[in-house]
C-alpha cells in the first residue's frame, strides 16, 4: 500500500512537469497547448482529488486512530488536501470559462496553477520524507490490511470505478497529445 502511494506521486510528478510546461510558456506570453492544459486540469481534478488523496486519507485517520502523536502535522496534511481541491475546482471553472466566454482569466489561472504545483510538489515531498516512514513505523500489517480493506469497499465504489475509468482515457489522452508535440 505505501509503495503504491509512492508510485502514485511518480505519476503525478510525471504530470506536473507537464502542467509546469504549459503554465511556464503561458506565463511567458506563448500559447499554451490549450487541449493538453484542459486534460492535465482535468487529470489533477480527478486523480489526486478524487482518488490518491482520498487513500491517504484514510491511512491518516489510521495514525490518528492509532493514537500517533504527531496528529497536528497529520491533520495540517489533510488540510492541505482540501486546499489543493478546492484549488483545481478553481482552476478548472476558470480554464471553462475561458473556453466559453473568452474572457481571459489568464494571470489569475496561471497564478492558481502555479500556486497548486508549489503545494502538491512541497506536499508531495513531505510525505515521502516524514507520512511514509512515520506510516511504516507506525501501523502494522494488521492496519494497512484495514486500511485495504476500507478502501476496497468504500472507495472503490461505483461511481469511483467510473473516476477510475475517466482517469485511464485521460491518461492516454495527455499521452497521445504529448506524443504529437514531439
Ligand atoms: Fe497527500
Ligand atoms: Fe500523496
Amino acid at each position: 500500500m505505501l509503495t503504491a502511494i509512492k508510485k502514485e506521486h511518480g505519476q503525478l510528478s510525471g504530470r506536473l512537469t507537464l502542467l509546469k510546461s504549459e503554465a511556464y510558456a503561458w506565463s511567458h506570453n506563448q500559447e499554451p497547448d490549450y487541449d493538453l492544459l484542459h486534460l492535465l486540469i482535468q487529470y489533477f481534478a480527478k486523480f489526486p482529488d478524487e482518488i490518491h488523496h482520498k487513500k491517504e486519507d484514510l491511512i491518516y485517520n489510521a495514525l490518528i486512530g492509532g493514537g500517533v502523536l504527531e496528529s497536528e502535522y497529520l491533520k495540517r496534511l489533510k488540510s492541505e488536501h482540501e486546499q489543493m481541491n478546492a484549488l483545481t475546482q478553481q482552476f478548472s471553472a476558470n480554464l471553462e470559462n475561458l473556453a466559453a466566454h473568452h474572457v481571459s482569466p489568464k494571470w489569475s489561472l496561471i497564478s492558481d496553477i502555479n500556486n497548486y504545483i508549489d503545494v502538491l510538489e512541497l506536499h508531495m515531498a513531505d510525505e515521502e520524507s516524514q507520512f511514509l516512514p512515520l506510516a511504516e513505523i507506525e501501523l502494522s500489517n494488521k492496519d494497512l490490511l484495514g486500511v485495504h480493506e476500507i478502501i476496497q469497499t468504500e472507495l472503490i465504489t461505483d461511481a469511483a470505478k467510473q473516476a477510475f475509468e475517466d482517469l485511464s482515457r485521460l491518461d492516454s489522452d495527455i499521452d497521445q497529445l504529448v506524443r504529437k508535440k514531439k
